[in-house]
């Protein structure tokens, strides 16, 4: 017999060169803001810090998104997308531990990611789940040891340095932090962010 696999949904992710770099420059530049300003409430719970979702207007942080804009393009190539994506929003996040990120998708975006600037150990997974509703209700008994394209949930440990990028509209979460580190030394950082797509023929105003 033959097979066809059918809308499927696409994961992309990459790491970023020289991260190392990069990651020594973010985190201080994301600690004082954390310090001065009181964060915003999202999805995340359990004790941490939300930043402002404004993030991406900050010229500091122009190292990370010109890395994000270059991936964003190679996605519009492989995904077959016209036009081009454009930044629509950013933020960090600081998980303390016991801090983890309730299921949620994103509105009124095209494609949203993570990028990893701290990951102390055991501080939680990023976990995606089958968006269709179909098998969400009809749930078959399934043997063990099915192939990773047919689970319901999907973990992608963080790892310092990678960028992810999703269809916004893939249900997603964040594990709890579960690090036995005391302090700054057990907070995972990570920086969220959704990208929308130009319309050129749009009309505005
Ligand atoms: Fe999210």
């Amino acid at each position: 017999m033959n097979r066809e696999i059918l809308f499927p949904t696409p994961v992309y992710f990459k790491m970023v060169k020289d991260h190392q770099k990069l990651n020594k420059y973010l985190f201080p530049l994301i600690k004082a803001w954390s310090k001065k300003d009181k964060g915003e409430e999202k999805t995340n719970a359990g004790g941490g810090w939300h930043s402002p979702t404004d993030m991406n207007f900050k010229k500091e942080y122009k190292p990370l998104t010109d890395e994000l804009f270059a991936m964003q393009e190679e996605i519009y190539k492989d995904y077959g997308m016209e036009s081009k994506g454009a930044l629509g929003n950013m933020w960090a996040n600081m998980n303390n531990p016991g801090a983890y990120n309730k299921q949620h998708m994103h509105a009124n975006s095209q494609w949203s990611g993570v990028y990893y600037v701290k990951v102390p150990k055991n501080s939680g997974s990023l976990f995606v789940e089958d968006p269709r509703p179909g098998p969400n209700l009809i749930m078959p008994r399934r043997v063990e040891g099915l192939p990773r394209a047919l689970w319901r949930v999907v973990a992608y440990p963080a790892i310092e340095g990678q960028i992810i990028m999703f269809p916004a509209w893939l249900p997603h979460g964040v594990q709890q932090n579960e690090s036995k580190e005391k302090g700054e030394k057990g907070c995972r950082v990570s920086i969220s962010f959704n990208f929308i797509q130009i319309n050129e023929d749009a009309q505005v105003g």
